[in-house]
């Protein structure tokens, strides 16, 4: 038998310690042992639990003639419609099989070694893998603190004070995951102006869709004036596709030509593309699903509240509670009860829970075994 390689030693130094993205459970199996005792209730991932537009299955079932065949390589038309959503051109968009390979991409492109990544406390957990990845120095700006208006919110003014000769990226999503908080369009837009404009700044709007606040509007209206500024989306969160797995960034035609060489070829599947175009044109239910949610998060969030636990103010699809030094435990009786939530542990909040806002039903569902376990 040959020797087996020493991989490790074989691979990028920077890949070396890199530690894989938690996706958390694994669902599939836990299904099958919760079948018959009233079935999973996934609350642990952010997905959408109205599901996509009725106009989606259609499409995606129509491509099905076509699976010998490539799909549109550019996925030209989905980009139109996009454009056409946004009132902006074709080539201000590039396609993603999912949002997370276009954060891959972009620090791939854009950071290296000696480069320095800026990052707010208790950011989505791809950004520092795709930091890390690449060699480059991931540097945490803290997050406000518990007790303050914005508790766990970024802090822009922090980020800023953080830009340094070396800093190429800084990274936020708004609102955030996994805390759910956000800033406001005035201090996005005042944040923008401060950067210096050889600093690109991604803002990931995965969960923009749900935002009710008036105050927060999507930061692409500020496109044009900020040519260092990109924004992702995707349609895994409020156009209820996270299986298809589509998602787009937007931001300069000569910064996404860039990244256009690393795309793998024919990134987007052809079900992809097609349920994406049907999701899209379909407006009145991603108002439905937008009105839904915001119902059932101010009601679970008082339902919460009235329990006793904290709950931090969430403009997403999802709510971060309060637990304390229980926290752990509680988890564990949850899932003992086949009810499915995220830990955050992993982002340094031991004491806290994430939980997906989900239809009355489940959300009453989660309400009864929370009381049930928390007594
Ligand atoms: C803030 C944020 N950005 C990006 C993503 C990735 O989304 P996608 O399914 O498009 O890869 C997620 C997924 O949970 C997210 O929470």
């Amino acid at each position: 038998m040959p020797a087996v390689p020493d991989f490790k030693a074989l691979a990028n130094p920077a890949i070396r310690t890199l530690a894989a993205y938690d996706p958390g459970h694994d669902i599939p199996s836990l299904r099958q042992r919760f079948a018959d005792a009233g079935g999973l209730l996934e609350l642990g991932s952010n997905e959408n639990p109205f599901g996509p537009s009725p106009s989606v299955l259609p499409a995606v079932h129509a491509e099905l003639q076509l699976l010998h065949r490539y799909p549109d390589p550019s996925g030209m038309a989905l980009k139109r419609e996009i454009a056409r959503l946004h009132g902006i051109v074709p080539e201000r968009i590039a396609l993603g099989n999912g949002s997370h390979e276009l954060l891959m991409q972009l620090a791939q492109v854009f950071a290296g070694a000696d480069d320095e990544v800026l990052l707010s406390r208790y950011c989505f957990a791809v950004y520092p893998i795709a930091a890390k990845a690449v060699g480059a120095n991931l540097v945490f700006v803290d997050a406000y603190p518990a007790g303050h208006p914005m508790a766990l919110g970024h802090d822009l003014d922090a980020l800023i004070a953080a830009i340094t000769p070396r800093t190429k990226l800084i990274c936020f999503a708004n609102p955030n995951n996994p805390t759910g908080t956000w800033c406001d369009s005035a201090q996005l837009s005042d944040f923008l102006a401060r950067v210096p404009s050889d600093v690109l700044v991604l803002v990931d709007e995965a969960y923009i869709e749900y935002v009710t606040d008036p105050a927060l509007t999507s930061v692409l209206a500020h496109g044009a004036r900020f040519p260092n500024l990109i924004v992702t989306r995707t349609f895994s969160k409020a156009y209820g596709l996270a299986g298809l797995r589509v998602g787009y960034a937007v931001a300069d035609p000569g910064l996404l030509a860039l990244m256009e060489p690393i795309r793998e070829s024919f990134n987007l599947n052809s079900l992809a593309l097609a349920g994406a175009r049907a999701a899209l044109a379909d407006d009145a239910h991603l108002c439905s699903v937008v009105a839904q949610n915001a119902a059932e998060r101010e009601w679970l969030t008082g339902e919460l509240r009235s329990i006793g636990l904290t709950v931090l103010p969430s403009q997403t699809n999802f709510l971060l509670v309060h637990f304390g030094p229980e926290t752990a435990a509680i988890e564990q009786a949850l899932f003992e009860r086949g009810v499915i939530v995220r830990p955050m542990a992993g982002y340094g909040l031991e004491d806290y829970l994430r939980i997906t806002v989900a239809t009355r039903p489940e959300n009453e569902r989660l309400l009864a075994n929370l009381k049930a376990v928390l007594s």
